[in-house]
């Protein structure tokens, strides 16, 4: 009997180990043949441990499981699918995970990810097989027609940045993986190295093929050991079979990979911070331009996407720019990894085609708030993102319909908060992060950020004339940052102080009047 048990982090931190032992020591103990696969998670990180086993009727999930319930469910037949303790169904049937799109996201908690048998027999580097019958201009032109859009958060055109790049004269090229995940809230990229390696190294060799690179790195969080060591077993299986090397598939095309532990600092995100970090200098940001796409890496042409951005390359290979396009609303096309997270009820990853309405994400998947109190804001695309009013909430879910509320999707978290949240100290704490992880090299943010926490002190504290005066400042400071930061944390730290006090001016009025 196969029995299915996550290693994803967040499985981990819930107790997966200890029950994945409790299973092979109650098998051993009562004679009966058990393997154990160590799958990704499914995402629904409200039932984790979720351990699933393998029927003839197809795979049967049981949530949460503790290593106590491991005797229980061996007596209630778990090993035959037996439904009497924690069991929760067909899996796949489950309506949580029934209703979403799975693209990107389709192997994850399915396959085995050490397993790259297990990846090919799932659709595994079928896209690259499409990509080895194009040239590079066809696979470019491919990405481009597709509609993908950065999923990092900036959803700049996969396919333009990619044609720059291809564009680009030189002896050498790079690609690199932004594995930085920083926002907060957000996981999709961890589970999705964590569950399914694979095909981010597929996405990250069709994207070599197609602009002319050689080399690649993915620059991974240092607080992700569990995706290390999965993507360094994964690039180690790949290159002993020849899906990376000197001759990927007998192409006579070189791709090397190789993963690079990054600084720890949020600013190392961004991609000229990223760049200098792994040169081996101190992540601060660079001038723009050049753009990476013509000078990069040590001063040659580099491709650099998000993780989910290159995971969902090889699918738009193997199907086609129109099977990707389909999904979608107005110019945001595809799929979406959508983190749920914060107060609410049933947290985890929902893919989905964009068009999905914030409060349908909340209310039908997240089902409200932990603690049953009314929704207040939600925070979307992490801590640079605007809050929303529960008014809000019916906005769909895509690049252009945010932007209109000045709002962002980026990376695609979304922290849910209740009536209780004190929004005035939700804007000195995104102030206060921006002051944090500010790299230093631009006045409005390296000093506007400070002066920001302490304007809102005021606020706070202040009387009625006293929180009038230092409102304007606060505004007057928020367009400086907006308008003359060099990059996106200083440059988008206003949008949270902005709304909140837009929307939730009663938080910073107190009881002082
Ligand atoms: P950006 O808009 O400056 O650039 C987007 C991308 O397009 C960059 O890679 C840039 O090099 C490229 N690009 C622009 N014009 C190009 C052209 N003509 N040809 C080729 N490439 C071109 O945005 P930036 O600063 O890279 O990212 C900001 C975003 O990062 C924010 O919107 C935020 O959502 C997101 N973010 C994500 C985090 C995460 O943990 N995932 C953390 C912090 C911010
Ligand atoms: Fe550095 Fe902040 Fe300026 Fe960005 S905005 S370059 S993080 S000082």
């Amino acid at each position: 009997v196969t029995v299915y048990v996550p290693r994803d982090a967040s499985a981990l931190s819930l107790g997966a180990e200890e029950v994945a032992i409790a299973i092979a020591a109650e098998a051993e103990l009562r004679h009966v043949d058990v393997r154990i696969v160590r799958n990704g998670s499914r995402g629904l990180y409200w039932l984790e441990p979720m351990v699933e086993v393998q029927t003839d009727k197809g795979r049967i999930a049981y949530g949460p499981v503790q290593a106590d319930d491991v005797s229980a469910l061996f007596d209630a037949g778990f090993l035959q699918g037996g439904e009497d303790v924690l069991a929760l169904g067909l899996t796949e049937e489950m309506p949580w995970l029934k209703n979403q799109q799975r693209l990107t996201f389709a192997r994850v908690g399915v396959i085995d990810p050490r397993s790259l048998d297990d990846y090919r027999a799932h659709g595994g580097y079928r896209g690259l097989a499409s990509a080895l019958q194009m040239g590079p201009v066809a696979m470019v032109q491919t990405v481009t027609d597709s509609g993908l859009r950065g999923r990092g958060g900036a959803a700049f055109p996969t396919g333009i940045k990619w044609k720059t790049c291809l564009d680009a004269e030189a002896d050498r090229k790079y690609i690199v993986c932004n594995a930085d995940e920083g926002d907060s809230g957000t996981f999709a990229d961890r589970m999705l190295m964590e569950g399914d390696p694979f095909a981010l190294l597929e996405g990250m060799t069709i994207a070599a093929l197609a602009v002319g690179a050689t080399q690649g790195y993915i620059y991974l969080r240092i607080e992700y050991p569990h995706a290390q060591r999965a993507l360094e077993a994964a690039i180690e299986a790949a290159r002993a079979s020849g899906y990376l090397g000197d001759d990927i598939c007998g192409s006579g095309k070189a791709f090397h990979l190789e993963v690079r532990m990054a600084a720890g600092a949020y600013i190392c995100g961004e991609e000229t911070s990223l760049l200098e970090s792994l040169e081996g200098r101190r992540g601060q940001v660079r001038f723009k331009p050049p753009l990476p796409a013509v000078q990069g890496l040590f001063g040659k042409p580099t491709v650099i996407n998000n993780v989910i951005t290159l995971a969902s390359v090889p699918i738009i290979l193997e199907r086609g720019a129109t099977f990707y396009r389909d999904y979608g609303s107005g110019r945001s096309r595809g799929t979406l990894p959508l983190q749920l997270a914060g107060n609410v009820k049933r947290p985890g990853l929902v893919e989905c085609a964009f068009g999905l309405t914030l409060r349908e994400l909340i209310e039908d998947y997240g089902g409200g708030t932990a603690s049953g109190r009314r929704i207040r804001a939600v925070q979307v695309g992490g801590p640079l993102g605007a809050y929303i009013p529960e008014s809000r909430l019916d906005t769909p879910i895509d690049y252009e319909a945010f932007a209109a509320i000045s709002g962002m999707v980026g990376h695609g978290g979304v922290v849910v908060f209740d009536d209780t949240v004190d929004m005035a100290r939700q804007a000195r704490f995104a102030m206060e992060f921006c002051a944090i992880e500010s790299c230093g090299k631009c006045t409005p943010c390296r000093i506007g950020s400070t002066r920001g926490v302490e304007v809102i002190d005021r606020i706070i504290a202040g009387d009625a004339a006293e929180r009038e005066r230092n409102e304007v400042l606060l505004r007057d400071l928020c367009q400086t940052m907006l308008a003359g930061s060099l990059c996106a944390l200083g440059g988008m730290a206003p949008f949270p102080v902005l709304s909140a006090i837009d929307h939730f001016h009663e938080d910073f009025e107190g009881a002082k009047t």
